[in-house]
């Protein structure tokens, strides 16, 4: 399914460089930004970011791992000594 017409970006694509970014590091950040970066694009018009941000989310690989969760509670707790 075609999800950015501009750029002829489709699911599967999404999918595919999330799986990537991933795999390549697997404590970073994905953001949709780095999505059209990994697959050589950039946003135009912008219309499709709520699709767009929707199939990023039905990524399992887009989850941060459990181990880093809740890193900035815990440095802050420890930054009140
Ligand atoms: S539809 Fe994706 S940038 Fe225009």
């Amino acid at each position: 399914m075609i999800v950015c017409h501009c750029r002829n970006i489709t699911d599967d694509d999404i999918h595919s460089a999330i799986d990537w970014m991933r795999r390549a590091d697997p404590e970073t950040l994905i953001t949709p930004g780095k999505v059209y970066r990994a697959l050589g694009k950039s946003a135009d018009c912008g219309g499709c970011m709520p699709l767009f941000l929707s199939t990023m989310r039905s990524s399992a690989a887009l989850q941060i791992p459990a181990e880093l969760r809740g890193l900035r509670n815990a440095s802050a707790v420890g930054g009140q000594d």
